[in-house]
């Protein structure tokens, strides 16, 4: 029995959903703890892809119990599509697969209005960048004790209660401050009471299964969504989500002890992107960061941006593992490296002449620090097709060693390609002691 968490140590895309199917194989459940449909993790199993916005990436696996926890926030137009679209492809998903937390919060029409005219009222150098799906917003009201939660959608006159003060003040921020046009009480209401119709029959209580799963000695993984550098306390603050994305938050966001936990795998692209604005002291305005671009095929895949691309940032790595207690890293997108002459890796900051080894939580400090770097020699060879990790080039290795002895941790997987196949599990994180 173990308790494996999946987090992001950069700012999201690091390649978390290839990495939860992966290790899914090996799990009993799954359970998505934090964030909402911001999220978006790809996956590709025999060269069929899959891209998964709220359900967790383990749903691939059709004898596996996937469950969201309280801490997700569920759009459920969005998750309905998602559960219509396996469907089309031959997964259904039932309520005996999918279990939703009834202390979830619904994403509602007005967050996303207010998401979208809130950003687009900042000037410039202060959007953020959001992906409109009104996630902040949303996050904004269950902190703020008028959320609705899906639980909600079983009990008609509350549901009812709830959305009518929340539709009078959310009509007159949006008319009022934003000069939009208001939502209608009536069509809201339908529209959810419609939603509920389709999605009770998933809600439950995701604490008290997960307790039963570990007390019968099932294997529970925790994916996280988004990355640490984007978490609403420990990340480059405001440019960053609005929920935890750390370690901690998978016991919050689902019920679970955090003694429970056994192992922590950060996922780390083997350099680094980023979508949306905000401090990012690696990033290459270059020619180089047009080769990484594109040869890693860095869009976004819930808003289709493109991806801001630099060199690995050791400095953010090591805040990861501080910040999750990560035991295991996996190193992801190894193969897009390949070719490059020389790799560079942040080792630490500098700024008015001190050295920084922590990101700095003064954004002006963080948006001024000059990274200081080291150089690795690159490699020619394609890597996409290398199973043993003593087959990789010498200096892939290299890389490898110097990442783990820069951040005291040992690297459980290598990815070198998008498919399933295309991984070195070097130790399996449900079979690590603790
Ligand atoms: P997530 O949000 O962390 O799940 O990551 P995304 O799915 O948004 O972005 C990662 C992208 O990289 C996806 O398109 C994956 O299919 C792809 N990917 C994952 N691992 C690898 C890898 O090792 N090599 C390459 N070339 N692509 C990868
Ligand atoms: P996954 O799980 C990358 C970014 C947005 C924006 C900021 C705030 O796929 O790694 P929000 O809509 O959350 O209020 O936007 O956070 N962001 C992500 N960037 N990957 C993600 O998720 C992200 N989720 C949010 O681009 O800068
Ligand atoms: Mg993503």
């Amino acid at each position: 029995m173990s308790s494996v968490v999946i987090v992001g140590t950069q700012w999201g895309d690091e390649g978390k959903g290839k990495i939860v199917d992966l290790l899914t194989k090996h799990a009993d459940c799954i359970v998505r703890f934090q964030g909402g449909n911001n999220a978006g993790h790809t996956l590709v199993v025999d060269g069929q892809q899959f891209i998964f916005h709220i359900i967790p990436s383990g749903i691939l696996y059709e004898d596996k119990r996937c469950m969201i926890g309280n801490g997700v926030i569920i759009d459920p137009a969005v998750l309905l599509d998602e559960i219509a679209e396996l469907k089309d492809k031959g997964l259904p998903v039932t309520p005996q697969r999918l279990l939703i937390s009834e202390n979830a919060h619904l994403i509602m029409e007005y967050h996303k209005q207010l998401d979208l005219a809130q950003e687009a009222a900042r000037s410039k150098g202060k959007k953020i960048g959001t992906t409109g799906r009104g996630i902040g917003p949303c996050y904004v009201d269950k902190v703020g004790r008028v959320g609705i939660k899906i639980g909600d959608l079983l009990d008609k006159s509350l549901l009812a209660d709830k959305l009518q003060a929340n539709i009078d003040e959310k009509n007159f921020l949006l008319t009022k401050k934003f000069g939009a046009e208001p939502l209608s009480f009536d069509l809201l209401l339908d529209h959810v009471l419609a939603y509920g119709e389709q999605l009770t029959s998933y809600v439950g209580n995701v604490s008290l299964e997960l307790d039963t799963a570990r007390k019968a000695g099932k294997h529970i993984l925790f994916e996280g969504a988004q990355g640490t550098q984007l978490d609403i306390d420990h990340g480059t603050y405001p440019f960053v989500t609005s929920s935890n994305t750390v370690a901690g938050n998978a016991c919050n966001g689902t019920g679970f002890g955090p003694v429970h936990i056994d192992a922590v795998i950060g996922i780390l692209k083997a350099y680094t992107t980023r979508v949306g604005e905000g401090p990012f002291p690696t990033e290459l305005h270059d020619q180089t960061g047009e080769e990484l671009q594109k040869k890693g095929g860095e869009f976004g895949a819930t808003t289709g941006r493109k991806r801001r691309c630099g060199w690995l940032d050791g400095v953010v790595a090591n805040d990861a593992v501080r910040l999750n207690g990560i035991t295991g890293l996996a190193i992801t997108k190894l193969d897009v490296l390949s070719g490059q002459k020389s790799i560079k890796m942040c080792t630490s900051y500098k700024l008015n002449g001190s050295t920084l080894h922590a990101m700095p939580s003064s954004i002006d400090k963080a948006t001024g620090v000059q990274p200081l770097y080291e150089e690795h020699p690159g490699w020619d060879a394609e890597i996409d097709g290398v199973r043993e990790f003593d087959n990789l080039p010498a200096q892939a290795k290299d890389y490898i060693r110097r990442i783990e002895d820069f951040t005291g941790v040992e690297a459980t997987i290598v990815s070198v390609g998008p498919d399933r196949e295309e991984t070195l599990l070097l130790k399996n994180p449900f079979e690590a002691e603790k």
